[in-house]
């Protein structure tokens, strides 16, 4: 039996209305940060290109980055109080260090897509470990900018 704790407390069958994509460390540094595994797009367009496609699709969509821990975890919180049911997070470094940051979406028990530009399987070792992917519905990595707009694709159907 799954685990209670591990269900998403929202019922999303409908599909997300309100989605929270999350940006963890350095992504904001898109465009010009080792173009060779990111890529040359940067974080203003996927977040333009993603909130394009939400409106599109009539939903809410809200983007946030930080470099700091702390302040993702407090912008996951407040999540709680808010109409979203969905996020989408590129924990970037933290993926592979935050106990802190995926303790908070076990929390908060909303479903969320994990999400990297580059394939962390294919990179060093210690990139192979998440803290996140064993929560999430589902991990999309080395798509680039793509894996976010496939992860938004979903959360509209996401049942
Ligand atoms: C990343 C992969 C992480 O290992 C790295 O620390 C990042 C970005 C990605 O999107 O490919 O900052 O999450």
């Amino acid at each position: 039996m799954v685990e209670s704790h591990l269900r998403p407390m929202k019922d999303t069958s409908a599909g997300a209305k309100y989605i929270l994509v999350l940006h963890g460390p350095n992504l904001n540094l898109l465009g010009t940060r080792e173009p060779q595994v990111y890529g040359s797009v940067t974080l203003d367009e996927i977040n333009r290109n993603l909130s394009n496609l939400a409106a599109s699709a009539g939903i809410k969509l809200a983007s946030f980055q930080s470099n700091a821990e702390a302040e993702l975890i407090d912008r996951v919180q407040r999540a709680i109080n808010e109409e979203i049911d969905f996020i989408i997070i590129n924990p970037a470094a933290y993926t592979h260090t935050s106990i802190a940051l995926r303790d908070a979406l076990a929390a908060v028990r909303l479903p969320f897509i994990e999400v990297h530009l580059s394939n962390i399987f294919a990179r060093e070792p210690f990139r192979r470990d998440s803290y996140f992917s064993d929560l999430a519905q589902g991990v999309i990595s080395g798509l680039g900018p793509k894996g976010y707009e496939l992860a938004l694709q979903y959360a509209l159907t996401a049942g």
